[in-house]
């Protein structure tokens, strides 16, 4: 996630002309940016080039995306009163640009690799819609998770529907899989994701289970939430590096995939600690069907891109036998 970010050259200088706002809604920078990971790291996958904020923006949520800060919303959400204007989402009439880099990507890839789509999951979106910005501690979003239930459900309603519509539309728009980003439901109970997401994680992807494509379900921090994660649903689940990854496919059980797991802090220490760390990964899920090597979140802007390079080569080479 955020692989094809800050840290390649190539993308820096199309942002320095544009903001990643602009770039998501031209379909021909986009899909340049889409496919830049593949052409220049040599990743066996792309994402499209979104942010989870975007359908958003034609649900009526004014915000803008500071650099080294992210989305910071204009009126938070925090009463029923506010969360009844949000409006439906409509992909083709409201987000014709992001179906069309689809399709340009995937032209552009010509089947070298798969292209990945995404939306946030209503627990992530909910969150920066009630606090207004990226928050360490969720005090306001659980207080009104805790305290106005009515609000909270509506809010989560409207999104599971409009993050549905939006995934189904990209699949019809051509992607191989779809991402779920939950990135901060690690700040949970197991008990208050069984009672406040759950639900609402699970209808979102139950929709999309028979849509042809796999999809993957990512959230950080939740080491103790895997096995309600895994009640929710999904094809494949993300893990960041805070549990060995053959106990969370313990937990998870052997009908699922798996990827993540790399800190990337890691990408800036040595290729020493790089290939140590990759090595042990690697050892740990030797022998089992359904592993991506994948990062455990998102990448940091200073990561040099020939460790990254170096990290995906090191990877083909010492997985080849069992990739067919
Ligand atoms: O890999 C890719 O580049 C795909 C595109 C992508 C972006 N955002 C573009 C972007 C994806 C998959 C996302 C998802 C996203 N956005 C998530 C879920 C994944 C995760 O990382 O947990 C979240 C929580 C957001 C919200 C958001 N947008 C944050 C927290 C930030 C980073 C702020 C910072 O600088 O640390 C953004 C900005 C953003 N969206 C960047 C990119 C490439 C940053 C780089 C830039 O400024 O160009």
């Amino acid at each position: 996630m955020r692989q094809a970010g800050r840290h390649l050259s190539e993308y820096r200088r199309i942002r320095q002309k544009h903001d990643i706002l602009t770039i998501c809604k031209t379909p021909e920078l986009c899909a340049e940016v889409s496919s830049l990971p593949v052409d220049v790291l040599g990743v066996d996958a792309a994402i499209i080039f979104a942010d989870i904020m975007l359908p958003l923006e034609s649900m009526g949520v004014r915000f803008e995306i500071k650099d080294g800060v992210g989305p910071l919303i204009h009126t938070p959400m925090r009463d029923l009163k506010s969360v009844m204007t949000l409006q439906d989402f409509h992909p083709k009439a409201d987000a014709p640009f992001v179906l069309d880099a689809i399709s340009l990507t995937k032209k552009r890839l010509d089947g070298r690799v798969p292209l990945i789509g995404f939306a946030g999951a209503p627990f992530t979106i909910a969150s920066y819609l009630i606090e207004g910005r990226s928050t360490r501690d969720f005090i306001k979003t659980k207080i009104l998770m805790y305290q106005d239930q009515k609000t909270w459900k509506l809010l989560m309603d409207k999104l599971v529907n409009a993050m549905s519509v939006y995934l189904r539309a990209q699949i019809y728009a051509g992607v191989d899989a779809v991402q779920l980003f939950d990135s901060w439901v690690g700040c949970l109970s197991p008990t208050d994701y069984r009672q406040f997401v759950l639900p609402y994680s699970r209808r979102l992807l139950d929709q999309l289970k028979n849509s042809g494509v796999p999809r993957i379900h990512f959230g950080t921090g939740t080491a103790s939430l895997l096995e309600e994660m895994k009640a929710a649903g999904g094809d494949v689940f993300s893990i960041d590096w805070r549990i060995p990854i053959d106990q969370a496919w313990q937990r998870l059980g052997d009908d699922v995939a798996l990827q993540g797991n790399l800190d990337p802090v890691v990408l800036l220490a040595g290729t020493k600690t790089i290939q140590a760390q990759t090595t042990e990964i690697l050892k740990r899920t030797s022998g089992r069907q359904g592993h991506i090597f994948n990062l455990g979140h998102g990448m940091h802007p200073d990561t040099p891109t020939d460790r990254v390079i170096d990290l995906v080569k090191f990877i083909h080479n010492n997985t080849k036998k069992d990739r067919t």
